[in-house]
């Protein structure tokens, strides 16, 4: 007989909504509990989405709930300290916690650890992984459909953590997941920037380099055009993948130019949410089941999160940043903290404070969405209509609009 999980949400924000609609996809999973210290946050949960228990503290929501299965939905800087409480909890069976998966290789190598010294199977929701694009382009080339592969070209904007951490992962997922030897890179931080209150550069870039003769180049916010966390373009010997989540291009000898590829798609394929979602939670409950590790795990995903914490330490030593790292701490903060990386604006803003549901006028909340407009806009008119300080988007890129060309 299939087994009846209980899952619980940690975090009734933005993002917990994508695990709602892959919980609610299946049959095998329901969704008993919520955390979240404000009521609102979790009240909204509770009624929009019939689940029974709400509860303030992720400690008061393990000992009355039992979860087997929850999702960590909190920003990036309590990662590693609610999956280290979650872990502990006696019923947790598996953990999906959220991207980036730490900020900083001594929080991420815990949560591995701390995982595994509980018996519990940690997911890193990298979730573009079981999209169809990239599932497609993975398999194109283990079959050799474009021979050595040789360079991934990775470009992306609002912040390495967040974006960046899709792309590096997306790549090395679709290449067979190498592991880095090197890493050089490149930081600018003038204004004084973070991201769910993470700080973060304004611009930078990367040369990762893989055994063999792969290599990723990665650009984050100094090109507007095509930029996206699930897009690449990947060249090898003898021939060529666009690729994104739902679309995919080969090119090669046998192909008489570029060729969409068939994915099959149906209703439900997106990058985040729905049908990825729901594979991601189906993995890592064959991984709880079977022993068969997802390909979203902790182990996996502390590559990925290596491969950005060395581009900042490359930039803090101007060096070439050989791997396994030493530095434990988050090199950018490091930085900062040095003098290295001297301010021309010093006013703190951060690119996803609208999100903070702390202090808002919940009613005009309410009303926005009573009138069909979706929480994240939501967030930002009333925050905009409060005039809330330390709140603006990402300045100008780098980029001059009309010097670009169209890509395909
Ligand atoms: N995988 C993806 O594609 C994707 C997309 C968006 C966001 N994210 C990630 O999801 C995480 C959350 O982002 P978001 O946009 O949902 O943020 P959000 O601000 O919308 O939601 C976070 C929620 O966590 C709650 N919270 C804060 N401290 C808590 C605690 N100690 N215990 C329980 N709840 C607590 C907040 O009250 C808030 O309701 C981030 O790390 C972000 O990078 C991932």
């Amino acid at each position: 007989m299939t087994k009846q999980y209980k899952a619980a949400i940690v975090g009734c924000g933005s993002i917990g909504q994508a695990h709602m609609q892959g919980y609610e996809r299946l049959d095998n999973v329901d969704v008993v509990a919520v955390a979240d210290p404000l009521e609102a946050a979790r009240n909204m949960y509770m009624n929009e989405y019939g689940i029974p228990q709400g509860y303030a503290t992720v400690q008061e929501m393990l000992d009355k709930a039992e979860p087997d299965i929850v999702s960590v939905c909190v920003w990036h800087l309590l990662h590693d300290t609610v999956t280290a409480e979650v872990a502990k909890g006696p019923s947790v069976k598996g953990i999906i916690c959220e991207k980036p998966m730490a900020i900083g290789m001594g929080r991420a190598d815990a949560m591995v650890d701390v995982c595994e010294a509980n018996g519990v199977k940690l997911a890193i929701s990298h979730q573009r992984r079981f999209t169809p694009g990239w599932e497609k382009a993975r398999e194109l080339v283990e079959d050799g459909a474009i021979g050595i592969p040789l360079r991934a070209d990775l470009r992306v904007k609002e912040g390495l953590a967040n974006w960046g951490t899709h792309s590096i992962d997306g790549a090395r997922y679709i290449l067979g997941d190498p592991v880095a030897e090197w890493v050089m890179g490149a930081v600018e931080r003038r204004t004084n920037k973070f991201e769910r209150d993470t700080a973060i550069e304004d611009s930078c870039m990367g040369l990762i380099h893989f055994g063999g003769s792969l290599q990723f180049f990665i650009q984050s916010d100094l090109w507007d055009r095509n930029c996206d966390a699930g897009k690449f373009f990947i060249r090898g010997t003898e021939g060529m993948l666009h690729v994104t989540e739902t679309v995919l291009k080969l090119f090669n000898a046998e192909t008489g130019g570029w060729k969409s590829v068939d994915l099959g798609l149906q209703e439900g394929d997106q990058a985040i949410g729905g049908n990825t979602n729901a594979a991601q939670t189906r993995e890592l409950i064959e991984w709880i089941e079977t022993g068969k590790e997802s390909r979203g795990s902790g182990r996996i995903a502390r590559d990925t999160v290596e491969v950005m914490m060395a581009m900042y330490e490359s930039a803090r030593h101007n060096k070439v940043i050989r791997l396994p790292m030493d530095e434990k701490e988050y090199p950018l903060e490091l930085m900062i903290n040095e003098g290295k990386l001297p301010l021309e604006d010093t006013e703190r803003y951060d690119i996803r404070g609208f999100l903070d549901r702390s202090e808002i006028d919940e009613t005009r909340y309410q009303q926005l969405r009573d009138d069909g407009i979706p929480h994240h806009q939501a967030m930002s008119i009333v925050h905009s209509e409060m005039g809330t300080e330390g709140i603006r988007p990402a300045p100008e890129l780098a980029s001059l609009k009309d010097s670009q060309t169209d890509e395909s």
